[in-house]
């Protein structure tokens, strides 16, 4: 199987996780890593890997076509997308970046990759491209997509360009579509280190709306396996949902870290609802675990308090995020400021 992988977007939350399991559990395979640095990328994420033989870090923009052609055409077997703009309630305030990156950045790639006839690429979406679910039933691959916010359209519309060119030029593209992922290098404007990073620091949580909107939760652990998975035994043009059962209100995630972290209600803020707020997504990830031999491992318990440790044991991190000092990283490797 591949051994030369591009890695899009490793500096991120998700992508790190999985370069750091590629290189515990494929020391074998050659890791490109391209990464912009966006205010979401941090090498940080990436400091124990620097320096081994097998991985390479290579700081520019997958929309940049010159890049990503000499990158792909120097022996790359596989293509993994992790590079996006991420958040929703960014792509709110104005989705420009989202558009760019998350649309023209996946055409950029997937042109050079058919160029150059890289044998798989992996489109890691999300189950966002589906909207938003009633009281009952789950996400399957037959679930029509409806993107609901600036965020989750940028992503379908990338997931049909993915579908559009399997179907038109047979480009071996494989999309995941996952839930919502916790776990250690999340950025702390994500529910989960946005409000244990708030509570260690004694700042009060907001919890949007009436806190009753549902998500499936899953750790990033166990959806960089699924995206391994995928890589390795995933059908070309087909789609996987990945979750992981485990769906739970705002509130309870609230009540939980606040319970972990030994505080109490007064703690808890309501807030402005976020505008457009998908109620619930539940996942249905039987055919990933059918076919691609996969199942989740963390239980959501013992995740969560590992998580949540992981934060208490690395202040520095998320500090250095808060202050805005973690820019230090590029500022000193490529002179960039923002
Ligand atoms: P993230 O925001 O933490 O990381 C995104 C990374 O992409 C950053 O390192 C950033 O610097 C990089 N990037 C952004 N624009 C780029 C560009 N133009 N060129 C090169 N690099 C660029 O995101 P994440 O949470 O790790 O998500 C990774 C992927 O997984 C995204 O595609 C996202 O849609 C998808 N996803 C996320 C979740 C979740 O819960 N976080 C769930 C399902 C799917
Ligand atoms: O479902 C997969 C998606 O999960 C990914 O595609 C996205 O990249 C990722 O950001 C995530 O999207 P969400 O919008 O679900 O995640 P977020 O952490 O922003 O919010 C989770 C829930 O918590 C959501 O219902 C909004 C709510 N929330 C969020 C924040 C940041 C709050 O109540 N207060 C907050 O401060």
């Amino acid at each position: 199987m591949s051994n030369n992988i591009l890695i899009t977007g490793g500096a991120g939350f998700i992508g790190s996780n999985f370069v750091h399991l590629l290189l515990s559990e494929r020391p074998n395979w050659r890791l490109v890593c391209l990464d912009n640095l966006t205010y979401a990328g941090n090498l940080a994420n990436l400091a124990d890997c620097q320096g081994q033989k097998q991985f390479q870090f290579v700081m520019g923009d997958i929309c940049d076509a010159d890049l990503v052609d000499k990158l792909i055409g120097d022996n790359v077997d596989a293509v993994v997308n992790f590079a996006a703009e991420s958040h929703v309630d960014r792509s709110i305030l104005g989705c420009q970046e989202f558009i760019r990156t998350n649309i023209e950045g996946t055409q950029v790639l997937m042109d050079a990759a058919r160029k150059h006839e890289v044998e798989k690429f992996v489109q890691v979406s999300t189950d966002e491209v589906y909207g938003s679910l009633g009281e009952e039933g789950a996400f399957t691959e037959q679930t029509p997509l409806a993107p609901n916010s600036p965020y989750s359209a940028s992503k379908a519309a990338a997931d049909m360009l993915v579908r559009a060119y399997y179907k038109t030029y047979g480009f071996a593209a494989i999309t995941t579509r996952c839930s919502n992922n916790y776990g250690p290098y999340q950025f702390p404007e994500k529910l989960i280190p946005l409000f244990v990073t708030n509570l260690l620091a004694d700042k009060k949580v907001p919890v949007y709306g009436d806190g009753l909107n549902v998500r499936d939760w899953i750790h990033v652990e166990d959806h960089c396996r699924a995206i391994l998975a995928a890589l390795e035994k995933g059908r070309a043009g087909e789609v996987y949902n990945i979750g992981s059962d485990n769906e739970k209100t705002n509130l309870e995630i609230t009540h939980l870290l606040l319970k972990l972290l030994g505080k109490d209600e007064s703690m808890l803020e309501y807030v402005e609802d976020r505008m457009g707020h998908d109620r619930r997504y539940a996942i249905d990830a039987a055919k990933a675990k059918n076919e691609l031999e996969w199942q989740p491992q963390i239980d959501f318990a013992k995740g969560m308090a590992q998580t949540v440790q992981w934060y208490i044991d690395h202040q520095p991190w998320w500090q250095e995020i808060k202050t805005g000092e973690y820019l230090k990283y590029y500022k000193q490797q490529y002179g960039k400021t923002l």
